[in-house]
């Protein structure tokens, strides 16, 4: 039994795996309409629970999908119609629902939350987005951009704006893959130090900057994400917006890059604020294909985790 908590914690051949699984798959379903049955059902008889502790649009579509094609079940669950959400343990919820799932994925808070749900499961646990870290929209993004430009490996990756759960799950697949990643931002929201370090543990090369343009030159991809994350308090917001102003993605910063450099965010966005809406619907944006990958990696991770 495999959880799939964090890519830091899962073996840089095991993240190959399932990259290169994802993408079989995906060429395997092509051409066919979405609800179509993929021609094995490696999920046949499963039941995956997909919790959520926070909205999603993504997420929940597709696992939900994903598990469908593969001849599985799902059922979706949000913390608060739960007991989980009225003061039952993590540890208790975990017990009971591994009586009748075959797998749980969550989307919670705290990054100790679903640590504890997997202590406690005895089936496997996929991360669904903490406030700490996003895997699987990481693995997407790798599937994404080995698809465009080829391996990840030894490239220039951009991050512009806070150093949030996203760009550490970036960091933390520098070191696994072996890519480079330059953060620019405003010091107050620089990145996680432990997900700097890792990536630095394994090689690769980290470097913080606060100017935007010099740290765009010669980029492979440059990626940002919302300036306020869900977990934010809405008070923050307005102070985040005058640090993040600067860092905003948009056509002068897209030029310090490669000429066929990537523009990459997770969705969703705020237009014209952490991205112009030029950059997003451009020719060199690969957001929506990035969405889409969210359904193939996170079938093959759900197949790593199973086993199947
Ligand atoms: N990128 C992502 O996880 O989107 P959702 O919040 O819509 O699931
Ligand atoms: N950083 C964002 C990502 C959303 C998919 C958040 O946590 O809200």
């Amino acid at each position: 039994m495999n959880h799939f908590l964090d890519i830091h914690q899962t073996a840089p051949t095991n993240l190959r795996f399932m990259i290169d699984q994802a993408r079989r798959m995906k060429d395997a379903r092509d051409g066919k309409p979405k609800g179509a049955p993929d021609e094995t059902q490696p999920l046949a008889g499963r039941m995956v629970a997909l919790i959520f502790e926070k909205p999603s649009t993504r997420t929940r579509v597709s696992f939900d999908v994903g598990v469908r094609q593969m001849g599985g079940q799902t059922m979706i669950l949000s913390g608060k119609e739960m007991q989980l959400g009225h003061g039952e343990s993590i540890a208790d919820t975990a017990r009971v629902l591994s009586r009748y799932v075959d797998l749980i994925m969550l989307r919670t808070f705290e990054e100790a939350t679903l640590h504890e749900m997997a202590e406690h499961a005895t089936v496997p646990v996929i991360n669904g987005l903490t406030d700490t870290s996003h895997p699987c929209q990481i693995m997407a993004d790798v599937l994404t951009y080995e698809q465009h430009r080829g391996s990840v490996a030894g490239r220039k990756f951009v991050w512009s704006g806070d150093g949030n759960n996203v760009c550490t799950s970036w960091l933390h697949a520098a070191g696994q893959f072996g890519f480079d990643l330059t953060f620019t931002g405003p010091e107050t929201l620089d990145p996680n130090p432990k997900a700097v370090e890792f990536a630095r543990s394994k090689g690769s090369k980290v470097t913080i900057t606060r100017d935007p343009l010099a740290a765009a030159r010669g980029a492979d991809a440059i990626v940002t994400d919302t300036w306020v994350s869900m977990h934010d308090p809405e008070s923050a917001r307005e102070r985040r917006h005058n640090q993040l102003r600067g860092y905003q993605v948009n056509g002068a910063m897209m030029a310090q890059g490669k000429p066929d450099a990537l523009f990459m965010h997770c969705l969703p966005a705020h237009r014209n604020e952490e991205a112009s809406s030029e950059v997003m619907d451009g020719p060199q944006s690969v957001i929506f294909d990035e969405s889409e990958n969210r359904l193939h990696a996170q079938k093959a991770i759900l197949r790593w985790c199973l086993g199947v």
